[in-house]
């Protein structure tokens, strides 16, 4: 069976669309028949050849955020995915940190869907917050991001209620992803390592976070959701113990 989409005509804008899961919903959008904009700091290595078009901006930065949204004339869909941490365990670490942390993953996210509404409505468009587990359940070591993550979930909440029946915002929940990226901050391991800490058996791709992507942002019914991506979650450490395995 294949689900297809058609979003000939309709315009995307991916936060943080360059590398990582936001260049796999852009490589998505663009496939189903989108313009797709991502923005970010700095280029991609690749920006499909010209098919996505790229604008330098740093989504906490206001005066960036209305620059990039002001280059639209319409707007159809937002995927706020700009965001992540370092591993910061909150003792010694500065104040400024978690505070970009939380600008990152929450203020960020709310800028840009504030600055991108007028246009949102005029469309009858949607939002998709890309969301984590670690805003679902404790997040030792990533607290601000966890804390800002759950906020975000919470955010979306309010907002489709806000912008209801005219905007719709909803929420990918994603688990432990494999990117470019990850395997630095899972400790260096991978997939087949990490895969078995998930009932899934593997991390989610920026592909299978795209497809959640695809199928919130098309008209319907579905506002104030949070979709799981993750594989099933995370098999607790204690069932490893209990077996003799290490976690
Ligand atoms: N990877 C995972 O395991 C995982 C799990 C759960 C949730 N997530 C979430 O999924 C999203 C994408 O994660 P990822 O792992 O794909 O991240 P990533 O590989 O680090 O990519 C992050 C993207 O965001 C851009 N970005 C970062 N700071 C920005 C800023 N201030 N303004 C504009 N763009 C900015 C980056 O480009 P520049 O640096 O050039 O700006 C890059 O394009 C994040 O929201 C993350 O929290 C990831």
């Amino acid at each position: 069976m294949t689900v297809t989409y058609d979003y000939t005509g309709r315009a995307v804008l991916v936060t943080g669309g360059t590398r990582g899961i936001g260049a796999g919903i852009a490589a998505a959008f663009l496939a189903a028949g989108a313009e797709v904009t991502v923005c970010a700091r700095t280029p991609g290595a690749d920006e499909h050849g010209g098919g996505i078009r790229f604008v330098r901006a740093d989504v906490r930065v206001p005066a960036d955020v209305e620059r990039l949204i002001e280059g639209f004339d319409r707007l159809d869909v937002v995927v706020n995915n700009a965001g992540g941490s370092p591993y910061a365990p909150l003792a010694g670490t500065s104040p400024r940190l978690h505070a970009r942390v939380v600008e990152l993953n929450l203020t960020a996210p709310l800028l840009v869907s504030q600055y991108a509404y007028p246009l949102l409505a005029a469309a009858r468009g949607a939002v998709v917050m890309i969301g984590s587990s670690s805003g679902a359940r404790p997040s030792p070591g990533t607290s601000a991001y966890g804390a800002a993550k759950a906020g975000l979930h919470h955010l979306a909440r309010c907002l489709a209620a806000e912008w209801a029946p005219v905007v719709r915002v909803n929420t990918v929940v994603v688990g432990l992803a494999a990117t470019e990226r990850a395997a630095g901050h899972y400790g260096g391991h991978g997939d087949e390592r990490m895969g078995a800490a998930i009932p899934a058996g593997r991390m989610a791709t920026p592909g299978d976070v795209a497809r959640a992507c695809l199928w919130l942002a098309a008209p319907g019914y579905v506002t104030g959701a949070e979709v799981r991506v993750d594989g099933g979650g995370e098999i607790p450490a204690w069932r490893h113990l209990a077996s003799g395995d290490s976690p």
